[in-house]
């Protein structure tokens, strides 16, 4: 229920970007979205697991296994500045939250006498911003073992229950002041500042662009060279290839940007270079710029650089090459039989 799906991801960033293209659009709304997941008898999972996502794309994943992953640049950058808030998000994602939510799914499962056994806990919390208006709406969801369970009102600061077998759980979450109050604090005020950061370095983010691994592929020897760069961001970048210093258009075909799946970019220009001879290779390079930014990286064209995926027959496996060698050993002993046992006939 409160797994996003790969489609609806996708949707969500095309709307996204069709909302940075329209600007004039009277509401800019974002999200940030927390997904926790506490279980109790499954082996081979973490028992706790959070995934981070903002306006529906992961930024960050932390689990009770001590593993702390920070998927796009902005949230990496975000990190470095602040050390401290770095170590207070670590030791939370590695002790507190974990020791928390446990003890929730524990009582849950006392409460309904169902020791032992696997049991699920999901909560789904965050809030979303409208750029323009200013307004925020926050929201935390329960699920228990895959149904809906309960839900926070942030106008009377009680907790909804969304199953006739939880109003006596919700009861007694509601006697729980204290933790209303944190999750309020959370929702309505921590995680909006955090959005806002994030949005805030986002946008400046082109002041600090990653430059990208540059390589020359060629798939045979008379196939175009392909230049291309991989993990670089921003996206706003140029790609062309140069003949003595020059820009050249001709016999160029300029890919597509491409996104990674950590959130950086990737792209290709092929030259055909079937028209160019062995001795001028050396007056062509490939480069790669951002818009307005002065770090170029400049690739030579070079045979010893290119990479190829063509498998030379040096590498074919001995396997292989044994197997052709028996083939044709074998066949030129049945041809020598049969020349034998014609001569003889004859
Ligand atoms: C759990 O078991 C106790 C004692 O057997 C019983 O009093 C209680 O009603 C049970 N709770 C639920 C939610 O069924
Ligand atoms: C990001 O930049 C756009 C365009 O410059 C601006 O309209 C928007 O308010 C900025 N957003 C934030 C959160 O700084
Ligand atoms: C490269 O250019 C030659 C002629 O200049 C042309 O025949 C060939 O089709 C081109 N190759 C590709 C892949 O465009």
């Amino acid at each position: 229920m409160f797994r996003s799906t790969e489609p609806t991801q996708i949707k969500m960033k095309t709307i996204y970007l069709l909302f940075l293209f329209c600007h004039v659009s009277s509401s800019v709304k974002h999200s940030y979205k927390n997904f926790v997941t506490t279980t109790t008898g499954v082996s081979n999972t973490p028992e706790f697991m959070i995934t981070l996502m903002i306006n529906d794309i992961e930024v960050g994943y932390c689990d009770s296994n001590k593993k702390f992953e920070v998927k796009r640049e902005t949230m990496k950058n975000i990190l470095e500045d602040d050390p401290q808030f770095l170590k207070e998000h670590v030791h939370d994602c590695f002790e507190k939250l974990p020791n928390i939510y446990k003890n929730i799914l524990n009582t849950l499962t006392k409460y309904w006498n169902q020791s032992g056994g696997v049991h699920v806990l999901q909560i789904q919390n965050g809030c979303e911003w409208d750029e323009n208006t200013g307004e925020v709406v926050g929201f935390l969801q329960c699920g228990y073992d895959g149904e809906d369970f309960m839900s926070l009102d942030l106008k009377t600061m009680n907790w909804i229950a969304l199953n006739p077998q939880t109003v006596g759980t919700k009861q007694i979450w509601d006697a729980d002041k204290f933790a209303i109050n944190e999750a309020e604090i959370s929702i309505t005020y921590i995680y909006p500042e955090l959005l806002k950061k994030y949005l805030k370095y986002e946008n400046s983010s082109s002041l600090r662009p990653v430059l990208p691994s540059v390589s020359l592929l060629q798939k045979t020897p008379s196939s175009p060279v392909s230049c291309h760069a991989t993990g670089f961001y921003p996206d706003r970048v140029d790609m062309f290839w140069r003949k003595d210093g020059e820009e050249i258009h001709e016999d160029v075909d300029h890919g597509e940007i491409l996104p990674n799946h950590d959130g950086t970019f990737q792209m290709r220009v092929d030259l055909n270079i079937s028209s160019v001879k062995p001795e001028d290779w050396s007056r062509y390079d490939c480069v790669f710029q951002f818009s307005g930014v002065k770090k170029d990286v400049i690739t030579k064209l070079d045979k010893a650089e290119i990479r190829t995926n063509r498998v030379p027959p040096s590498e074919f496996p001995a396997a292989v090459i044994g197997v052709v060698v028996g083939l044709l050993l074998l066949l030129v002993c049945i041809t020598g039989l049969f020349i034998w046992w014609k001569k003889k006939k004859n």
